[in-house]
């Protein structure tokens, strides 16, 4: 059995290019595309995207859905929707918390063994960045202690930032548990 730590891995990348099962989205309640990550995903996978996310009548904060990949690289795109960063006192931690664990469970059904995650509300929703790794690292470490189904979930950070918050944190969780 891997341990925890080695089925986590963080890097700087473009996530629309990662060679995994799935990747995830940090999409908006309607589903039908948007900036940020949001548009570069479903520019890279084509109008087939978008067609199908018109037919899943949006989703929930919190929440997530699946779509196949079409001309991505991964079999499936997982559309998540993060909280709204408002001060953190409208329950945004457990908000984001939930987007990430209820994709990996979505994951879970559809078999997938490796997974790629953005950084969810960090970027238009105003997530403060640390805080956001911080619970991003511990909600997939938590999960990946229940399901021993996917052994790979990587952490893409599109700037050097995020790459050193999440990479931080996931440092912070190892040196803990040991
Ligand atoms: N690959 C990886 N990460 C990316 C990419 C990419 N190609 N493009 C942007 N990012 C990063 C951003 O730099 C940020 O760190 O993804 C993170 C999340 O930022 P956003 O895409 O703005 O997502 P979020 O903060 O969750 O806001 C969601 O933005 O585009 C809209 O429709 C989306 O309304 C929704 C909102």
């Amino acid at each position: 059995m891997m341990e925890i730590a080695e089925r986590i891995l963080v890097i700087m990348d473009d996530i629309v290019t990662q060679q995994v099962d799935a990747i995830v989205n940090a999409a908006n309640n309607s589903l039908l595309g948007g900036g940020g990550v949001d548009g570069a995903i479903h520019q890279a996978a084509g109008p087939e995207l978008l067609e199908e996310c018109r037919k899943l009548g949006g989703c929930p904060t919190g929440e997530a859905r699946i779509t196949r990949g079409y001309n991505l690289p991964a079999k499936w795109v997982i559309h998540t929707v993060g909280p709204l960063w408002r001060g953190g006192m409208h329950g945004e931690d457990k908000m984001l918390c939930r987007a990430y664990r209820s994709s990996l469970k979505l994951a879970q059904q559809y078999k997938v063994r490796s997974i790629a995650f953005p950084g969810i509300s960090i970027g238009a929703y105003g997530f403060p960045v640390e805080r956001a790794a911080g619970i991003a690292v511990w909600s997939v470490w938590d999960f990946l202690t229940e399901v021993n189904t996917i052994n790979e979930v990587i952490l893409v950070c599109y700037n050097q930032t995020a790459f050193e918050m999440y990479s931080g944190a996931l440092h912070n969780i190892t040196d803990n548990i040991k």
